[in-house]
């Protein structure tokens, strides 16, 4: 067939540029077809009869699942915070030692020793000398004295942590002490000990 009698060729011409006008190939018209369906679909879907969530409704469920996980979590930490123990295991321990040096010591000193927050290596106790006096306080805080409530902040476990690691400051002699504060309370003999 002569180029000029070709059916595909149009009859424009730019700079000795022809364009022929051939059809799509067939995949290609199907693949565009299926996103018409698709976009049918998910308009029906999401914005028409609203079967599905969209982004912010999807989000807030997974958000409020993960707020009940963690109250759970929490209720059942309160709920067995009598029987708890100190941890010895020294990966516990390094942990609670790095929460305490990055969110207890600007209070506490990073040897416990003191500052705005009492002396957490004597035996004078404001809240109780017991382990679990000392988690409680740490869960609910003593907002009116600045003693921050950690509950919310720190998870369950860190909270046990840095519990466990304070533990192990009691009885160390840090240099230059705040000095003791409340009635002396030499921690009952522990049940855990
Ligand atoms: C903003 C300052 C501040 C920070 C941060 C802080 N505390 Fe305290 N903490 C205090 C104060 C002040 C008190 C004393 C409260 C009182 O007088 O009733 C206290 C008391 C305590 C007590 C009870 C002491 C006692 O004598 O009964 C413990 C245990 C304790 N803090 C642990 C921690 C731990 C663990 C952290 C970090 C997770 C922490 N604190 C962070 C200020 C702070």
């Amino acid at each position: 067939m002569n180029e000029e009698n070709d059916p595909l060729l149009l009859d424009h011409e730019v700079d000795g540029i022809r364009e022929l006008d051939n059809n799509l190939p067939r995949w290609w018209v199907w693949l565009f077809n299926l996103t018409i369906i698709f976009a049918v679909v998910y308009m029906g879907y999401y914005h028409v009869i609203g079967a599905g969530d969209l982004q912010v409704p999807a989000y807030q469920k997974e958000w409020q699942k993960g707020e009940a996980l963690k109250a759970a979590a929490l209720a059942r930490f309160e709920a067995a915070l009598g029987t708890l123990e100190p941890s010895k295991d020294p990966a516990v321990l390094a942990q609670g030692q790095h929460t305490f040096v990055t969110l207890c010591a600007p209070c506490h000193r990073a040897d416990g020793g003191g500052l705005v927050g009492p002396n957490l290596c004597d035996d004078y106790w404001i809240h109780g000398s017991n382990f679990v006096d000392n988690v409680r306080t740490i869960l609910n805080g003593v907002p009116e004295k600045g003693m921050l409530t950690w509950k919310g902040v720190l998870k369950p476990n860190e909270i046990h942590a840095v519990a466990s690691y304070i533990y192990t400051l009691r009885g160390t002699h840090p240099s230059n002490p705040k000095p003791p504060e409340n009635q002396q309370q030499p921690e009952k003999p522990s049940a855990f000990e």
